[in-house]
C-alpha cells in the first residue's frame, strides 16, 4: 500500500516542499525557488529527514543553477551554492552525499564543456534520479525488512522515519507498511520525540493517513511499555551510520535502544546506503546539531520554563551498534557484526541506477 504522500517534488517554478512545520493542523506547501530559501527550509524544518533533505539539497542545486544562468561565473555559482546547500545540517549524511551525487554531475558536464541549460538539464535528471532511487529503495527495504514483525506485532518507533522524511514511503514506517499489507493486525507505538514532536506531529498523522493503528506515547514512556511487554519489536531510522554499525538518529533513540536491550526487545534500524558513512570507522566522529533553545523552552510559541533557565538541546544521539538487532538496508538485513556485511553493500559514491541499488 504505498502511500501517495510527496514531501519534496520539482516543478517548472520551483521546488515544492510539504511544509512539515504546519502538520497536523494543515496540509500545506511551500515552493522554493532559490539556493537561500532552500537552506532555510532545510534549516528550520520545513523539510527534514535525513532522506528528504538529501534529495531537497539535490533539488536546491537545480535552483541554483536555474538562478545563475546568464551569470558570467554560471559553474562557480552553482559549486559555491552546493557548498552552502551541503552545510544546512550537519548530521544527516544523506544531504552531503547527494550533494556530492550532483557535484559529481556538475564535474562531468564541466569535462564535457556543456552549456549552462545543458548542465541545467544534467543536474535536474540527476536529481530527479535520487528522489525515484530513494522510494525505490524504501520499497526494497520494506519487502526486507517486514519479516522482523512478527504476526500482530506491536512496534514501538521513534521520531518520523516515514514518507515525509523521505522521497516518498518511508524507510521505519516503509518497513511498517509492508507488514501491514500482509498483516493488518499490527500496530504502532508512536513517541511523541521531544522538542520537534515529530512522532506526535508527523508519524501519528501519516499512519492514520494509511489506516495502521497507532497509539502516541510519551518518551519517558517506553521503560513501562517494555517492562509491560506491550512492544515484540522497535524499528527506527537513521541519519548517519558508521562504518561499525553506531548509529545517529533523533534525540532518546539511544535510551530506546538501551531499554530494549534490558527487555530483550528486539531493536532494528532501517535505512539506505546514503545514510552510510564508511569514513567513519565509529559513531564518535558523528557532527551531533545543536538547535535552538527555544524548541526546549516553548511549545507552540508558549514559554514552558522559568525565564534564565540554561537549555541542552542536541538534535541527535548516537546508539552503539552493540544494541542494534539488525540493519535494513535495500540489499537486505545487516547483522553484527556490522562492519563486514556494511562494507560488502557498500556502494561508491556517484550515480548508481535504482536497478543497481536494489539489486
Ligand atoms: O531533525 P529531523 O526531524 O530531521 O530528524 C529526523 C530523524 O532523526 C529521522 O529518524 C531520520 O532522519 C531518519 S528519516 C528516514
Amino acid at each position: 500500500m504505498p502511500t501517495r504522500l510527496q514531501p519534496v517534488q520539482l516543478t517548472p517554478t520551483g521546488v515544492v516542499l510539504i511544509d512539515q512545520t504546519t502538520l497536523p493542523a494543515r496540509l500545506s506547501h511551500q515552493t522554493i525557488t532559490t539556493t537561500a530559501g532552500m537552506i532555510e527550509a532545510i534549516q528550520t524544518m520545513v523539510v527534514r529527514g535525513a532522506p528528504a533533505i538529501g534529495i531537497a539539497g539535490a533539488f536546491g542545486v537545480v535552483l541554483a543553477a536555474r538562478q545563475a544562468l546568464g551569470s558570467p561565473t554560471f559553474v562557480g555559482d552553482v559549486y559555491a551554492a552546493a557548498d552552502q546547500l551541503a552545510d544546512a545540517r550537519p548530521t544527516a549524511v544523506n544531504l552531503m552525499w547527494a550533494i556530492n551525487q550532483m557535484t559529481t554531475c556538475l564535474d562531468a558536464c564541466v569535462s564535457q564543456d556543456q552549456t549552462p541549460q545543458a548542465i541545467i538539464q544534467q543536474l535536474t535528471t540527476t536529481a530527479q534520479a535520487i528522489l525515484a532511487q530513494d522510494i525505490a529503495m524504501n520499497q526494497a527495504m520494506g519487502q526486507y525488512g517486514k519479516v522482523v514483525v512478527p504476526v500482530g506485532a506491536r512496534i514501538l518507533t521513534h521520531c518520523n522515519a516515514g514518507a515525509l522524511a523521505t522521497g516518498g514511503y518511508g524507510t521505519a514506517l516503509g518497513v511498517i507498511r509492508a507488514a501491514f499489507a500482509d498483516d493488518p493486525t499490527i500496530s504502532v507505538f508512536a513517541d511523541e520525540t521531544r522538542p520537534r514532536q515529530q512522532g506526535a506531529r508527523l508519524t501519528t498523522w501519516e499512519l492514520a493517513q494509511d489506516g495502521i493503528p497507532v497509539t502516541l506515547v510519551s518518551d519517558g514512556m517506553c521503560a513501562s511499555l517494555m517492562s509491560s511487554g506491550l512492544v515484540d519489536v522497535v524499528i527506527v531510522g537513521a541519519d548517519r551510520i558508521a562504518a561499525n554499525g553506531d548509529t545517529a538518529n533523533k534525540i532518546g533513540t539511544h535510551t530506546v535502544a538501551l531499554v530494549a536491550k534490558a527487555f530483550g526487545v528486539p531493536f532494528y534500524v532501517a535505512a539506505p546506503y546514503s545514510t552510510f558513512d564508511p569514513t567513519l570507522p565509529t559513531g564518535e566522529g558523528i557532527p551531533i546539531e545543536f538547535r535552538p533553545d527555544d524548541e526546549m523552552t516553548t511549545i507552540n510559541g508558549e514559554r514552558i520554563c522559568a525565564n534564565g533557565v540554561g537549555v541542552y538541546n542536541p538534535s541527535f544521539d548516537v546508539t552503539p551498534a552493540q544494541l542494534i538487532t539488525g540493519i535494513i538496508t535495500e540489499k537486505g538485513i545487516a547483522r553484527p557484526n556490522y562492519g563486514d556485511s556494511l562494507n560488502q553493500w557498500r556502494r561508491p559514491y556517484g550515480p548508481v541506477s535504482i536497478k543497481q541499488a536494489i539489486a
